[in-house]
């Protein structure tokens, strides 16, 4: 990898198939079918910790004030629009988190999972297609791979070594459980 927006790219495509996955639980919840609230869980959690803590870490803490470094504005453009869509985010983590604390799956569990579902994607795409590109024009080559190392280093702080991968199985394995048609 050359640039910083690659990983963060590989991660979009990990955050989209669980956001995939997400969406056809919530399918069969509103179909009544029973699914695991275990596996559930299991989801939200790679939400809150793979795709918030750490990958929106590494956007907030290391990209995106590199990007301003070299002249992207924070106010008034894509990275202020980036940040405000985090922290939407966070808020239906919130919500989904509180019912599964209480074992319940309401209404308000359903909704904001289908609003952190739309909004990651949309998300997801303006990054990859608008502000990314825009730091890779203009972050320095030498920065780009400083920023890539500080990339693993806190991948292995925030989560833990190993955690990366975990996610990828509970992927994998959710993944051929809920989308094989
Ligand atoms: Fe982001
Ligand atoms: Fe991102």
């Amino acid at each position: 990898m050359n640039y910083a927006s690659e990983d963060l790219i590989n991660e979009h495509e990990g955050i989209l198939y669980g956001l995939h996955i997400l969406e056809k639980m919530i399918e069969m919840i509103k179909n009544q079918v029973n699914i695991s609230i275990d596996e559930l869980k299991e989801m939200v959690n790679f939400f809150k910790l793979f795709a918030d803590k750490c990958h929106h870490g590494k956007e907030e803490t290391m990209l995106f004030p590199e990007m301003e470094k070299a002249g992207i504005p924070k106010e008034n453009g894509p990275i202020e629009q980036m940040l405000y869509e985090h922290t939407e985010g966070r808020k239906y983590i919130a919500i989904m988190d509180k019912d599964l604390q209480e074992g319940t799956i309401s209404d308000a569990f359903t909704e904001a999972a289908l609003q952190y579902i739309n909004l990651l994607r949309s998300h997801i795409n303006k990054e990859n297609n608008i502000l990314f590109p825009m730091g890779d024009r203009r972050i320095a080559m030498d920065t780009q791979k400083h920023l890539l190392q500080a990339f693993e280093k806190y991948e292995d702080d925030v989560m833990g070594k190993g955690t990366h991968e975990k996610f990828h199985d509970l992927l994998h394995n959710l993944g051929g459980k809920y989308l094989q048609e």
